[in-house]
């Protein structure tokens, strides 16, 4: 942990991920809070584990080892939830940290914001704002709880904003600092590019589709994830289908039916998969940072979903919803074939949000904790 350097007080953070997309947004944060002169604790709460859900990432962005390891593994919610609690108290109790600062919208961040919220610990929520306003989706949960408890919510996109004004925050709790996954994407692509994976894989620039699915409401059903892959068959049968598959995905696949021409593969790190997604035709995806990295880098998503917490993405990106019905997927796939796609980065989505949540950490001059009445009436609607 790094000296003071700067004039401001040197604060200490904890500063927590756990799961695979937690690292690419953690990495700015803590390195723009070091240069900074404060003092930055790494949590890994051990929510993913497998070398290639989480080693692969220390060592593919250079993140430094954790400071504290908490070593939750996997569990039902209560229990993954709990476990991360329960640890992460103990760390808070000793180390008395000045800051919380929690990435997204995993079980991990939820954990960690509850424990801070209750302790003497301010927190900062980093993704702030997004909402689906679908409640059956863990993520919603873990976001709307998340910014409830956290006292500076750091929001990704205007839309963030605009949700957490409607639901009552105080505008004083709320900063607009832009995407700090970007950051780290910004920070790597042209090395990421250099990697032999398409030759690796086999597969040739423009030609072929990148594939991944993860969301529980798409894998964990048989007959929703038995359409997904019969859309991804006849995908197939036209260009090669790139398949790396999330561990929760790969436990689900045996029955199915899958294209000799879906190149079902181990998921992936990140240099190569930025690779994978620069080079694709398109992508087709469940996940939340696949629909922002492919928007910063101008290649054509197709979201197999029904709700995005990151409409964004669509108004100002490369984004398009197509739902999980195959023959929406399909004929959404024909259009991209026949139109073409430019990176067009909203804005704030600019390499440098890392350090605007330094900054808004070392600016915040305290919550005003009171909702809004006057907006609460519209929290049903902004939910
Ligand atoms: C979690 C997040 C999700 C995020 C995703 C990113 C929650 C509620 N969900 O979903 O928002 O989009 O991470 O990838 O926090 N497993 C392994 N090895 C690992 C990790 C998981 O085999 O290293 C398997 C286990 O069987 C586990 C299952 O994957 O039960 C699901 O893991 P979990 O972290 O509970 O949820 P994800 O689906 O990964
Ligand atoms: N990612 C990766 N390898 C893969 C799939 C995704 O490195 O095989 C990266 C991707 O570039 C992005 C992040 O993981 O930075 C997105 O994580 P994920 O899709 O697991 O979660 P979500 O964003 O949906 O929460």
């Amino acid at each position: 942990m790094s000296e003071p350097m700067s004039s401001t007080a040197s604060t200490k953070v904890a500063c927590v991920a756990g799961a695979r997309p937690n690292f690419m947004k953690i990495k700015p944060v803590l390195d723009a809070l070091e240069a900074r002169g404060h003092e930055a604790h790494l949590i890994h709460t051990g929510q993913h584990y497998d070398a290639a859900m989480s080693d692969v990432f220390f060592d593919d962005l250079g993140l430094r080892k954790p400071d504290l390891h908490l070593n939750v593994g996997s569990g039902s919610h209560a229990e993954q939830t709990s476990k991360v609690m329960v640890a992460f108290e103990e760390y808070v109790n000793r180390e008395q940290p000045d800051w919380t600062v929690v990435v997204g919208d995993v079980n991990s961040t939820l954990a960690c914001a509850l424990v801070g919220a209750k302790a003497d610990c301010q927190v900062a929520h980093v993704e702030a704002g997004l909402r689906s306003r679908d409640w059956s989706m863990p993520e919603e949960v873990n976001r709307v709880v998340t910014d409830r408890v956290s006292d500076l919510l750091l929001a990704p996109s205007p839309d963030g904003v605009e949700n957490l004004l409607a639901e009552g925050v105080h505008p004083s709790s709320i900063e607009l600092v832009g995407n700090v996954m970007i950051d780290t994407l910004l920070a790597n692509v042209d090395r990421a590019i250099q990697r032999p994976i398409l030759d690796t894989l086999g597969v040739r620039k423009q030609q072929y589709c990148l594939l991944t699915l993860h969301r529980p409401s798409n894998v964990d059903d048989p007959a929703v994830l038995a359409g997904l892959l019969q859309a991804a068959n006849v995908v197939a049968e036209r260009l090669t289908v790139v398949f790396p598959a999330h561990p929760r995905t790969r436990q689900k696949l045996a029955g199915h039916e899958v294209h000799r021409n879906i190149v079902l593969a181990e998921p992936a790190g990140y240099l190569d998969f930025i690779a994978m997604q620069a080079g694709a035709k398109f992508v087709m995806s469940d996940s939340g940072g696949v629909q922002e990295e492919t928007t910063a880098l101008g290649v054509p998503c197709l979201t197999l979903r029904t709700t995005t917490e990151r409409p964004i993405t669509i108004t100002q990106g490369t984004n398009q919803l197509v739902g999980v019905e195959p023959v929406d997927i399909l004929v959404a796939v024909d259009g991209v074939f026949n139109s073409r796609a430019a990176a067009r980065s909203p804005k704030l989505w600019d390499g440098a949000a890392g350090a605007r949540v330094a900054e808004a950490i070392e600016s915040f001059e305290g919550a005003d904790d009171t909702i809004d009445i006057t907006s609460t009436s519209k929290v049903g609607m902004a939910l």
